[in-house]
């Protein structure tokens, strides 16, 4: 595991964005894996300049979330998919009909996590996931626990990040409890990951990346078993 400690979050957002806009460059056919949350938004941002100084092209790459609410429609302002076109697509050359995001409103649930790795692996995977991670070192909504799942699956969200997400609600009811996430196995096969942390809040988390442990109670811990995975974050993230 490697670390880029950045002095700011325009830092972390540039490095990103350098990262992803290369592997695009050197393929660019690539299978992108994208993350929501506040984080990668000033990523997005910088590779959306990209595209419109003509110096990057997404019209061949296809891509993957990570998560996505359960129940809600993909019309809800506050659905991972209306994030994903409202904060990326609509404003790259990306064919919408190759971005995937999780189908908020499947009526089986299982049956649409099992053929969201499927269709991952018959796209030959990921070749570059970005994460962000939870207070508690949740990635996508793998939430701490004594056992994690390996494939996407459905789950239910902590206190902890229901509360995170209810900046975002009006009401905290309305806050979705549930979620469709891609597990750790279907994360660790992406074949490079970069992780985004900004801000004290994220100290905790990331402090526990910098010893020699993995546990299952800070999942992000496990992306130490991954043979090429980047943290940028900055140095309130790092340091406390
Ligand atoms: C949600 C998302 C995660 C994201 C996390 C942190 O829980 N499912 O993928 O990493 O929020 O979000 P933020 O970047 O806003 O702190």
């Amino acid at each position: 595991m490697k670390f880029i400690v950045c002095d700011n979050y325009e830092e972390i957002s540039a490095e990103g964005a350098k990262i992803f806009a290369e592997q695009i460059k050197k393929k660019p056919n690539s299978i992108l894996g994208l993350a929501t949350g506040s984080t990668p938004v000033g990523m997005y941002q910088n590779l959306i300049q990209m595209v419109k100084e003509g110096t990057l092209s997404f019209k061949d790459c296809r891509s993957f979330n990570l998560d996505e609410y359960y129940p809600i429609s993909p019309d809800n302002d506050q659905s991972y998919r209306y994030f994903m076109n409202t904060n990326l697509f609509n404003h790259i050359d990306m064919d919408i009909s190759n971005t995937r995001v999780l189908n908020g409103l499947a009526e089986d649930a299982k049956a649409e996590c099992v053929k969201y790795d499927e269709e991952i692996d018959a796209a030959g995977g990921i070749d570059i996931q970005v994460l962000g991670i939870g207070h508690n070192g949740h990635i996508a909504f793998n939430e701490p626990d004594e056992k994690l799942i390996c494939g996407t699956h459905l789950t239910s969200l902590t206190e902890s990040t229901i509360n995170a997400n209810a900046r975002f609600f009006e009401k905290k009811e309305d806050v979705p409890t549930q979620s469709l996430t891609m597990g750790m196995a279907s994360i660790l096969k992406a074949k490079k990951i970069i992780l985004l942390a900004s801000g004290k809040g994220k100290h905790q988390a990331i402090a526990e990346l910098l010893d020699d442990t993995i546990t299952t109670s800070n999942p992000s811990t496990l992306l130490k078993l991954h043979p090429d995975t980047t943290i940028i974050c900055d140095r309130d993230a790092y340091e406390g």
